[in-house]
């Protein structure tokens, strides 16, 4: 059990986001990065049939790997199956993703906050019960990007991106009433944050970005058992494993740049 890995699971490279965060706070331990290439992307999905996607796909995930914790890296899949996964799965330890509503609501000065988020993400019963629940207070905006997890791919893999796109995804989420403007900003995908500096300079004035992905490694931590005594692993045995079983020679050199050895296969 104390080798048994950290299964991180998003539909492509936006779970990076947060095994970066997990890698300075387990150094000690090994990884799989799971890509659902094959589905991306999930903002678009009918909700029943991407919910028996990711259980079907958990199926083989977790037989495989028996990971000592998997942590859904993902916020459109976390706010649709994350209580599916835990039925199917009960002996199984989940972490998921979902939008950072609650620290949002604690934070924001002006009661203006938007949360930026896939379509699906942005239509969940799950997310308007967050707000509902810790921002009832607030005025929250939710806004539904079609493009930008597309855009924080092609971002990463090419090392180019269209800021004039990036600008009008993101316009949406700034308001101003009564002489307030929103001062927070949820990004509620967890491919948002490599493009966290592009958001910066094209937003039309300066906002919190407020990005999980340190919390959700830290619960993570929280959730696993103790590995003292043991030495530290180099790495050396983590590994991405993408469902198409095809990535491109950009995303393979992504992975390795993540210290991730990319699996030549389909089978998850
Ligand atoms: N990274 C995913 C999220 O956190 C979604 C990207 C997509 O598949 O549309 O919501």
């Amino acid at each position: 059990m104390a080798d048994a890995p950290v299964l991180f699971f998003d539909s492509g490279i936006g779970g990076l986001t947060v095994l970066r965060e997990a890698r300075v706070l387990m150094p000690g331990r090994r990884f799989v990065y799971v890509a659902d290439d094959a589905a991306f992307p999930y903002g678009n999905w009918e909700e029943a049939e991407l919910r028996s996607h990711i259980v079907g796909v958990f199926e083989q995930l977790l037989e495989r790997h028996q990971p000592a914790i998997s942590v859904i890296a993902c916020n459109t899949a976390s706010t649709l199956a994350i209580a599916a996964l835990r039925e199917h799965f009960p002996g199984r330890s989940f972490v998921g993703t979902v939008p950072a509503i609650k620290p949002a609501a604690e934070r924001t000065r002006s009661g203006l906050v938007s949360v930026l988020a896939t379509p699906g993400t942005v239509k969940r019963q799950y997310t308007r019960d967050l707000i509902r629940e810790w921002a009832a207070k607030c005025h929250v905006r939710l806004v539904g990007s079609v493009n930008l997890a597309t855009l924080a791919e092609t971002y990463m893999r090419d090392g180019f991106v269209d800021e004039e796109a990036v600008r009008a995804e993101i316009a949406p989420c700034f308001m101003e009433q009564d002489g307030r403007r929103t001062d927070i900003v949820v990004l509620a995908c967890t491919h948002y944050p490599f493009l966290a500096n592009r958001m910066r300079k094209t937003a039309p004035w300066p906002v919190d970005w407020i990005d999980p992905a340190e919390a959700i490694a830290r619960r993570a931590l929280s959730l696993l058992p103790r590995q003292d005594g043991t030495e530290p692993f180099s790495g050396a045995g983590d590994i991405a494993i993408f469902t198409s079983g095809n990535p491109n020679p950009a995303t393979c050199r992504l992975m390795h740049g993540f210290g991730l050895k990319v699996e030549n296969r389909a089978r998850p």
